[in-house]
Protein backbone atom coordinates (compact mmCIF):
# COMPACT_ATOMS: atom_id res chain seq x y z
CA UNK A 1 0.00 0.00 0.00
CA UNK A 2 1.42 3.68 -0.78
CA UNK A 3 1.73 6.09 2.22
CA UNK A 4 0.97 9.58 1.27
CA UNK A 5 2.23 11.93 3.68
CA UNK A 6 -0.73 13.25 5.80
CA UNK A 7 -1.89 16.93 5.67
CA UNK A 8 -0.02 16.73 9.91
CA UNK A 9 3.19 16.32 7.92
CA UNK A 10 2.92 18.36 4.74
CA UNK A 11 -0.45 18.84 2.72
CA UNK A 12 1.41 20.02 -0.33
CA UNK A 13 2.41 16.61 -1.07
CA UNK A 14 -0.81 14.67 -0.81
CA UNK A 15 -1.91 12.93 -4.42
CA UNK A 16 -5.08 15.38 -4.71
CA UNK A 17 -2.75 18.77 -4.50
CA UNK A 18 -0.46 17.11 -7.15
CA UNK A 19 -2.00 19.37 -9.81
CA UNK A 20 -1.87 22.36 -7.86
CA UNK A 21 0.82 22.17 -4.60
CA UNK A 22 1.49 25.81 -4.68
CA UNK A 23 -1.05 27.15 -2.90
CA UNK A 24 -0.38 24.92 -0.40
CA UNK A 25 3.34 26.14 0.10
CA UNK A 26 1.87 29.41 0.05
CA UNK A 27 0.19 28.60 3.22
CA UNK A 28 3.33 26.93 4.71
CA UNK A 29 5.09 29.76 3.56
CA UNK A 30 3.76 32.22 4.68
CA UNK A 31 3.62 30.59 8.21
CA UNK A 32 6.97 29.98 8.59
CA UNK A 33 10.75 29.43 6.70
CA UNK A 34 11.43 26.38 8.02
CA UNK A 35 8.98 23.13 8.79
CA UNK A 36 9.69 19.88 10.53
CA UNK A 37 8.75 17.32 8.42
CA UNK A 38 8.41 14.86 11.76
CA UNK A 39 10.89 11.88 9.81
CA UNK A 40 14.00 13.78 9.90
CA UNK A 41 14.37 16.37 7.43
CA UNK A 42 13.06 19.91 7.72
CA UNK A 43 11.41 21.70 4.92
CA UNK A 44 12.71 24.92 3.64
CA UNK A 45 10.19 26.95 1.99
CA UNK A 46 11.55 30.59 1.60
CA UNK A 47 13.82 31.73 -1.52
CA UNK A 48 16.55 33.29 0.23
CA UNK A 49 16.94 30.58 2.49
CA UNK A 50 16.98 27.92 -0.24
CA UNK A 51 19.47 29.76 -2.14
CA UNK A 52 21.26 30.08 1.14
CA UNK A 53 21.73 26.26 1.39
CA UNK A 54 22.39 25.57 -2.63
CA UNK A 55 24.88 28.00 -2.75
CA UNK A 56 27.10 27.23 0.11
CA UNK A 57 29.46 23.76 0.16
CA UNK A 58 29.07 23.23 3.50
CA UNK A 59 26.00 21.23 2.64
CA UNK A 60 26.47 17.77 1.55
CA UNK A 61 23.65 16.51 -1.14
CA UNK A 62 22.44 13.29 -0.39
CA UNK A 63 20.55 10.58 -2.59
CA UNK A 64 16.75 11.88 -1.67
CA UNK A 65 15.47 8.57 -1.85
CA UNK A 66 18.24 7.41 0.58
CA UNK A 67 17.77 9.99 3.28
CA UNK A 68 14.38 9.39 3.46
CA UNK A 69 14.36 6.16 3.92
CA UNK A 70 18.16 4.40 4.70
CA UNK A 71 16.83 0.80 4.72
CA UNK A 72 15.14 0.05 1.75
CA UNK A 73 16.91 -2.57 -0.03
CA UNK A 74 18.27 -1.52 -3.04
CA UNK A 75 19.98 -2.26 -6.30
CA UNK A 76 23.42 -1.19 -5.99
CA UNK A 77 23.53 1.52 -8.54
CA UNK A 78 27.15 3.07 -8.42
CA UNK A 79 26.93 6.36 -6.65
CA UNK A 80 26.84 9.71 -9.38
CA UNK A 81 28.92 12.92 -8.59
CA UNK A 82 25.36 14.43 -7.93
CA UNK A 83 25.34 12.77 -4.51
CA UNK A 84 28.72 13.73 -4.11
CA UNK A 85 30.85 16.10 -2.07
CA UNK A 86 34.54 18.30 -3.55
CA UNK A 87 36.93 16.93 -4.19
CA UNK A 88 35.64 13.71 -5.54
CA UNK A 89 32.24 15.54 -7.31
CA UNK A 90 34.87 18.72 -8.09
CA UNK A 91 37.08 15.59 -9.93
CA UNK A 92 34.48 14.18 -11.67
CA UNK A 93 32.71 16.91 -12.94
CA UNK A 94 35.48 18.18 -14.48
CA UNK A 95 35.92 14.86 -16.39
CA UNK A 96 32.41 14.89 -17.45
CA UNK A 97 32.84 18.31 -18.38
CA UNK A 98 35.60 17.08 -20.81
CA UNK A 99 33.70 15.57 -22.88
CA UNK A 100 30.45 17.11 -22.02
CA UNK A 101 31.44 20.78 -23.59
CA UNK A 102 29.44 23.84 -24.80
CA UNK A 103 29.98 22.85 -28.34
CA UNK A 104 28.86 19.72 -27.91
CA UNK A 105 25.63 21.06 -27.03
CA UNK A 106 25.47 23.93 -29.92
CA UNK A 107 26.13 21.33 -32.42
CA UNK A 108 22.96 20.18 -31.33
CA UNK A 109 21.00 22.91 -32.85
CA UNK A 110 20.18 21.84 -36.15
CA UNK A 111 19.10 18.52 -35.36
CA UNK A 112 17.12 20.03 -32.39
CA UNK A 113 15.22 22.29 -34.54
CA UNK A 114 14.44 19.34 -37.41
CA UNK A 115 12.99 17.41 -34.36
CA UNK A 116 10.98 19.80 -32.82
CA UNK A 117 9.84 20.80 -36.32
CA UNK A 118 9.00 16.87 -36.85
CA UNK A 119 7.17 16.87 -33.84
CA UNK A 120 5.35 19.64 -34.39
CA UNK A 121 4.09 18.50 -37.94
CA UNK A 122 3.06 15.31 -37.07
CA UNK A 123 0.90 16.71 -34.17
CA UNK A 124 -0.78 19.86 -36.13
CA UNK A 125 -0.97 17.14 -39.04
CA UNK A 126 -3.62 15.01 -36.25
CA UNK A 127 -4.96 17.91 -34.50
CA UNK A 128 -5.85 16.43 -31.28
CA UNK A 129 -2.86 14.68 -29.55
CA UNK A 130 -2.35 13.35 -26.03
CA UNK A 131 1.25 15.79 -25.95
CA UNK A 132 3.41 14.56 -23.19
CA UNK A 133 3.53 11.00 -25.91
CA UNK A 134 3.68 13.48 -29.03
CA UNK A 135 5.92 16.25 -28.16
CA UNK A 136 7.11 16.25 -24.51
CA UNK A 137 8.19 12.33 -24.05
CA UNK A 138 9.86 12.20 -27.36
CA UNK A 139 11.86 15.55 -27.82
CA UNK A 140 14.46 15.04 -24.95
CA UNK A 141 14.50 11.39 -25.37
CA UNK A 142 15.48 11.44 -28.84
CA UNK A 143 17.82 14.63 -28.03
CA UNK A 144 19.54 12.58 -25.15
CA UNK A 145 20.02 9.24 -26.83
CA UNK A 146 21.53 10.70 -29.54
CA UNK A 147 24.01 12.39 -27.60
CA UNK A 148 24.93 9.36 -25.32
CA UNK A 149 25.02 7.28 -28.45
CA UNK A 150 22.09 5.47 -27.13
CA UNK A 151 20.08 3.42 -30.17
CA UNK A 152 18.02 1.52 -27.59
CA UNK A 153 14.47 4.20 -27.17
CA UNK A 154 12.62 2.17 -26.42
CA UNK A 155 14.57 0.71 -23.78
CA UNK A 156 15.13 4.38 -21.81
CA UNK A 157 10.85 5.39 -23.00
CA UNK A 158 10.38 2.10 -20.53
CA UNK A 159 12.76 2.20 -17.86
CA UNK A 160 12.73 6.10 -17.47
CA UNK A 161 9.65 7.06 -15.23
CA UNK A 162 10.38 4.24 -13.59
CA UNK A 163 13.79 5.70 -12.52
CA UNK A 164 12.29 9.19 -12.23
CA UNK A 165 9.85 7.52 -9.80
CA UNK A 166 12.84 6.03 -7.60
CA UNK A 167 14.42 9.60 -6.75
CA UNK A 168 11.42 9.89 -4.37
CA UNK A 169 11.01 8.69 -0.77
CA UNK A 170 10.70 4.72 -0.53
CA UNK A 171 7.96 5.17 1.96
CA UNK A 172 5.26 6.79 -1.00
CA UNK A 173 6.34 3.70 -3.55
CA UNK A 174 3.77 0.89 -3.63
CA UNK A 175 6.00 -2.18 -3.44
CA UNK A 176 4.96 -2.72 -7.34
CA UNK A 177 6.79 1.01 -7.77
CA UNK A 178 9.78 -0.55 -5.64
CA UNK A 179 9.88 -3.20 -7.96
CA UNK A 180 9.81 -1.66 -11.16
CA UNK A 181 12.32 0.29 -10.09
CA UNK A 182 14.69 -2.13 -9.28
CA UNK A 183 14.12 -3.99 -12.36
CA UNK A 184 14.52 -0.66 -14.64
CA UNK A 185 18.10 0.14 -12.52
CA UNK A 186 19.37 -3.77 -13.50
CA UNK A 187 18.22 -2.98 -17.02
CA UNK A 188 20.24 0.42 -17.89
CA UNK A 189 22.87 -1.24 -15.88
CA UNK A 190 23.38 -3.88 -18.03
CA UNK A 191 23.03 -1.53 -21.26
CA UNK A 192 25.11 0.55 -20.19
CA UNK A 193 27.80 -2.02 -19.57
CA UNK A 194 27.25 -3.28 -22.84
CA UNK A 195 27.52 -0.33 -24.65
CA UNK A 196 30.62 1.22 -22.50
CA UNK A 197 32.16 -1.99 -23.65
CA UNK A 198 31.13 -1.48 -27.24
CA UNK A 199 32.42 1.68 -27.32
CA UNK A 200 35.63 1.43 -26.05
CA UNK A 201 36.62 -1.12 -29.06
CA UNK A 202 34.56 1.04 -31.44
CA UNK A 203 34.50 4.78 -30.19
CA UNK A 204 31.81 6.97 -32.26
CA UNK A 205 31.22 10.37 -32.34
CA UNK A 206 28.74 10.70 -29.02
CA UNK A 207 29.18 11.29 -25.33
CA UNK A 208 29.75 7.58 -24.18
CA UNK A 209 32.65 7.12 -26.21
CA UNK A 210 33.90 10.57 -24.73
CA UNK A 211 33.61 9.39 -21.63
CA UNK A 212 35.77 6.59 -23.01
CA UNK A 213 38.80 8.92 -23.49
CA UNK A 214 38.49 11.33 -20.72
CA UNK A 215 41.92 12.09 -19.38
CA UNK A 216 42.88 14.61 -17.39
CA UNK A 217 45.98 15.38 -15.55
CA UNK A 218 46.52 11.73 -15.86
CA UNK A 219 43.11 11.09 -13.63
CA UNK A 220 40.40 8.80 -16.40
CA UNK A 221 36.80 7.69 -15.13
CA UNK A 222 36.65 4.27 -13.53
CA UNK A 223 33.74 1.54 -14.85
CA UNK A 224 31.72 2.67 -12.16
CA UNK A 225 32.43 6.39 -12.53
CA UNK A 226 30.89 5.91 -15.94
CA UNK A 227 28.62 4.16 -15.45
CA UNK A 228 26.79 6.31 -13.26
CA UNK A 229 27.15 9.18 -15.01
CA UNK A 230 25.45 8.00 -17.91
CA UNK A 231 22.83 6.74 -16.03
CA UNK A 232 22.69 10.27 -14.17
CA UNK A 233 23.00 12.01 -17.93
CA UNK A 234 20.21 9.90 -18.77
CA UNK A 235 17.47 10.51 -15.97
CA UNK A 236 18.30 14.15 -15.31
CA UNK A 237 18.84 14.49 -18.91
CA UNK A 238 15.48 13.06 -19.85
CA UNK A 239 12.46 12.89 -17.36
CA UNK A 240 12.88 16.54 -15.93
CA UNK A 241 13.12 18.05 -19.44
CA UNK A 242 9.60 16.03 -20.31
CA UNK A 243 8.24 17.83 -17.13
CA UNK A 244 9.40 21.33 -18.98
CA UNK A 245 7.80 20.99 -22.60
CA UNK A 246 4.62 19.42 -20.72
CA UNK A 247 4.71 22.17 -17.63
CA UNK A 248 5.29 24.56 -20.48
CA UNK A 249 2.66 23.74 -22.91
CA UNK A 250 -0.04 23.47 -20.13
CA UNK A 251 1.42 27.23 -19.00
CA UNK A 252 0.61 28.44 -22.50
CA UNK A 253 -2.68 26.67 -22.70
CA UNK A 254 -3.41 28.75 -20.03
CA UNK A 255 -2.21 31.76 -20.97
CA UNK A 256 -2.71 32.26 -24.54
CA UNK A 257 -1.34 35.88 -24.78
CA UNK A 258 1.95 34.86 -23.49
CA UNK A 259 2.16 32.64 -26.30
CA UNK A 260 1.30 36.00 -28.28
CA UNK A 261 3.77 37.41 -26.80
CA UNK A 262 6.38 35.50 -28.33
CA UNK A 263 4.66 35.00 -31.52
CA UNK A 264 5.11 39.05 -31.73
CA UNK A 265 8.46 38.80 -30.06
CA UNK A 266 10.59 35.84 -31.43
CA UNK A 267 13.26 36.79 -29.23
CA UNK A 268 11.03 36.03 -25.41
CA UNK A 269 11.29 31.96 -26.30
CA UNK A 270 14.50 31.91 -24.33
CA UNK A 271 13.11 34.12 -21.55
CA UNK A 272 10.06 31.60 -21.49
CA UNK A 273 12.31 28.93 -20.88
CA UNK A 274 13.49 29.99 -17.58
CA UNK A 275 10.05 31.62 -16.43
CA UNK A 276 8.11 27.80 -17.30
CA UNK A 277 11.13 26.48 -15.02
CA UNK A 278 10.31 29.64 -12.44
CA UNK A 279 6.65 28.71 -12.20
CA UNK A 280 6.19 25.14 -12.51
CA UNK A 281 9.29 23.84 -12.32
CA UNK A 282 10.25 20.11 -13.22
CA UNK A 283 12.37 19.62 -10.00
CA UNK A 284 10.39 20.46 -7.25
CA UNK A 285 12.87 20.01 -4.23
CA UNK A 286 16.57 18.82 -3.26
CA UNK A 287 17.52 17.97 0.18
CA UNK A 288 21.43 18.70 1.56
CA UNK A 289 22.81 17.57 5.09
CA UNK A 290 24.80 20.04 7.38
CA UNK A 291 28.65 18.98 7.42
CA UNK A 292 29.27 21.23 10.79
CA UNK A 293 26.59 23.57 12.45
CA UNK A 294 25.40 26.15 10.52
CA UNK A 295 23.17 29.30 10.57
CA UNK A 296 20.98 29.65 8.02
CA UNK A 297 18.71 32.96 8.66
CA UNK A 298 17.84 33.09 12.13
CA UNK A 299 17.90 29.13 12.63
CA UNK A 300 21.10 26.86 13.56
CA UNK A 301 21.62 23.79 12.15
CA UNK A 302 23.42 21.31 13.90
CA UNK A 303 26.18 19.15 12.37
CA UNK A 304 24.00 16.04 10.39
CA UNK A 305 21.34 17.98 9.95
CA UNK A 306 18.53 17.32 7.05
CA UNK A 307 16.62 19.57 5.46
CA UNK A 308 14.86 19.88 2.23
CA UNK A 309 15.26 22.47 -0.14
CA UNK A 310 11.47 23.33 -1.60
CA UNK A 311 12.55 24.34 -5.07
CA UNK A 312 8.88 24.58 -6.39
CA UNK A 313 7.59 26.89 -3.12
CA UNK A 314 10.93 29.05 -3.17
CA UNK A 315 9.91 29.88 -6.72
CA UNK A 316 6.55 31.42 -6.05
CA UNK A 317 7.64 33.12 -3.19
CA UNK A 318 6.64 36.94 -3.14
CA UNK A 319 9.37 37.85 -1.49
CA UNK A 320 12.06 37.27 -4.12
CA UNK A 321 9.37 37.49 -6.99
CA UNK A 322 6.91 39.83 -8.34
CA UNK A 323 3.29 38.75 -8.66
CA UNK A 324 4.89 35.08 -8.48
CA UNK A 325 1.60 33.31 -9.72
CA UNK A 326 1.99 34.89 -12.67
CA UNK A 327 3.49 33.30 -15.90
CA UNK A 328 5.51 36.18 -17.62
CA UNK A 329 7.84 35.49 -20.67
CA UNK A 330 9.13 39.06 -20.18
CA UNK A 331 10.00 38.39 -16.98
CA UNK A 332 13.67 37.20 -17.45
CA UNK A 333 14.10 39.15 -20.65
CA UNK A 334 12.86 42.87 -19.16
CA UNK A 335 14.62 42.62 -15.63
CA UNK A 336 18.29 41.80 -14.82
CA UNK A 337 16.91 42.42 -10.90
CA UNK A 338 14.66 39.52 -11.17
CA UNK A 339 16.31 36.99 -8.80
CA UNK A 340 17.47 33.65 -9.80
CA UNK A 341 14.90 31.07 -9.90
CA UNK A 342 15.99 27.60 -8.31
CA UNK A 343 14.81 25.45 -11.13
CA UNK A 344 18.20 24.00 -12.21
CA UNK A 345 19.22 24.65 -8.36
CA UNK A 346 22.55 26.56 -7.75
CA UNK A 347 25.94 26.36 -6.48
CA UNK A 348 28.28 22.94 -6.73
CA UNK A 349 25.26 20.70 -8.02
CA UNK A 350 23.95 23.77 -10.78
CA UNK A 351 22.91 21.66 -13.60
CA UNK A 352 25.45 20.42 -15.90
CA UNK A 353 22.60 20.09 -19.04
CA UNK A 354 20.89 23.60 -18.34
CA UNK A 355 22.80 24.55 -21.68
CA UNK A 356 21.08 22.00 -23.62
CA UNK A 357 17.49 22.20 -21.67
CA UNK A 358 17.52 25.88 -22.56
CA UNK A 359 17.92 24.90 -26.67
CA UNK A 360 15.43 22.85 -26.08
CA UNK A 361 13.05 24.09 -24.45
CA UNK A 362 14.09 27.92 -26.65
CA UNK A 363 13.75 26.04 -30.02
CA UNK A 364 10.18 24.45 -28.82
CA UNK A 365 8.67 27.45 -28.05
CA UNK A 366 9.57 29.54 -30.64
CA UNK A 367 8.58 27.52 -33.02
CA UNK A 368 5.33 26.54 -31.20
CA UNK A 369 4.75 30.36 -31.51
CA UNK A 370 5.19 30.50 -34.81
CA UNK A 371 3.68 27.55 -35.94
CA UNK A 372 0.59 27.44 -33.39
CA UNK A 373 -2.09 29.95 -33.59
CA UNK A 374 -4.75 27.63 -30.74
CA UNK A 375 -4.06 25.94 -28.14
CA UNK A 376 -7.11 24.18 -26.49
CA UNK A 377 -7.69 21.19 -23.92
CA UNK A 378 -9.00 18.17 -25.32
CA UNK A 379 -9.72 16.19 -22.47
CA UNK A 380 -8.52 15.47 -18.79
CA UNK A 381 -5.22 16.70 -17.62
CA UNK A 382 -3.49 13.92 -15.62
CA UNK A 383 -0.43 14.13 -13.48
CA UNK A 384 2.19 11.53 -12.14
CA UNK A 385 2.11 10.71 -8.54
CA UNK A 386 5.92 12.12 -8.41
CA UNK A 387 6.62 14.48 -5.63
CA UNK A 388 10.76 15.54 -6.74
CA UNK A 389 10.41 15.42 -10.42
CA UNK A 390 6.99 16.76 -11.01
CA UNK A 391 4.87 16.47 -14.13
CA UNK A 392 2.19 15.92 -16.84
CA UNK A 393 1.41 12.11 -17.51
CA UNK A 394 -1.69 13.10 -20.02
CA UNK A 395 -1.62 16.61 -21.73
CA UNK A 396 -4.76 16.22 -24.07
CA UNK A 397 -4.42 19.60 -26.95
CA UNK A 398 -5.48 20.24 -29.88
CA UNK A 399 -3.15 22.47 -31.99
CA UNK A 400 -4.30 24.52 -34.90
C1 LIG B 1 14.57 21.33 -17.81
C2 LIG B 1 15.38 20.33 -17.66
C3 LIG B 1 16.24 20.14 -16.45
C4 LIG B 1 16.01 20.50 -15.15
C5 LIG B 1 14.79 21.21 -14.58
C6 LIG B 1 17.15 20.06 -14.39
C7 LIG B 1 17.31 20.28 -13.04
C8 LIG B 1 18.43 19.95 -12.32
C9 LIG B 1 18.63 20.23 -10.93
C10 LIG B 1 17.61 20.94 -10.02
C11 LIG B 1 19.84 19.76 -10.56
C12 LIG B 1 20.49 19.84 -9.19
C13 LIG B 1 20.04 18.70 -8.37
C14 LIG B 1 20.35 18.87 -6.91
O1 LIG B 1 21.20 19.65 -6.51
O2 LIG B 1 19.67 18.18 -6.17
C15 LIG B 1 20.42 19.15 -11.74
C16 LIG B 1 21.66 18.53 -11.75
C17 LIG B 1 22.15 17.88 -12.86
N1 LIG B 1 21.59 17.86 -14.13
FE1 LIG B 1 19.87 18.75 -14.70
N2 LIG B 1 18.03 19.44 -15.21
C18 LIG B 1 17.51 19.47 -16.49
C19 LIG B 1 18.11 18.98 -17.63
C20 LIG B 1 19.31 18.32 -17.66
C21 LIG B 1 19.93 17.80 -18.85
C22 LIG B 1 19.37 17.96 -20.26
C23 LIG B 1 21.06 17.15 -18.46
C24 LIG B 1 22.11 16.40 -19.25
C25 LIG B 1 22.23 16.35 -20.51
C26 LIG B 1 21.17 17.30 -17.03
C27 LIG B 1 22.20 16.81 -16.26
C28 LIG B 1 22.40 17.10 -14.93
C29 LIG B 1 23.53 16.61 -14.18
C30 LIG B 1 24.67 15.74 -14.69
C31 LIG B 1 23.38 17.10 -12.87
C32 LIG B 1 24.30 16.87 -11.67
C33 LIG B 1 25.22 18.05 -11.50
C34 LIG B 1 26.11 17.95 -10.28
O3 LIG B 1 25.77 17.27 -9.30
O4 LIG B 1 27.18 18.56 -10.31
N3 LIG B 1 20.10 18.02 -16.59
N4 LIG B 1 19.55 19.30 -12.80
Amino acid sequence: MTTELSPPVFDAFALQHRPDPYSRYALVREATPFLDSGFGVEFVTRHAECTQILSETLWSHRDEAELFHPDAAKVDLPTSFLWMDPPDHTRLRRLVSKAFTPKSVTDLRPRITALVGELLDAALEKGTVEAIEAIAYPLPLIVICELLGVEDTELVHRVGPHLARGFDPDFVLSPEECTNRDQASRDILQHFRELIALRRREPKNDLVSGLTQVYDSGDVLTEDEMLATCVTMLIAGHETTVNMVGNGLLAFLRNPEQLALVRANPELSGPAVDEVLRYDSPVHMTTRTAKQDLVVGDRTFAEGHNVCVLVGSANRDPRAFEDPDAFDVTRYASSAATPRHLGFALGIHYCMGAALARLEGDILFEQLAQRVRTIDQAGDLVYRPNLLIRGLRELPLTLT
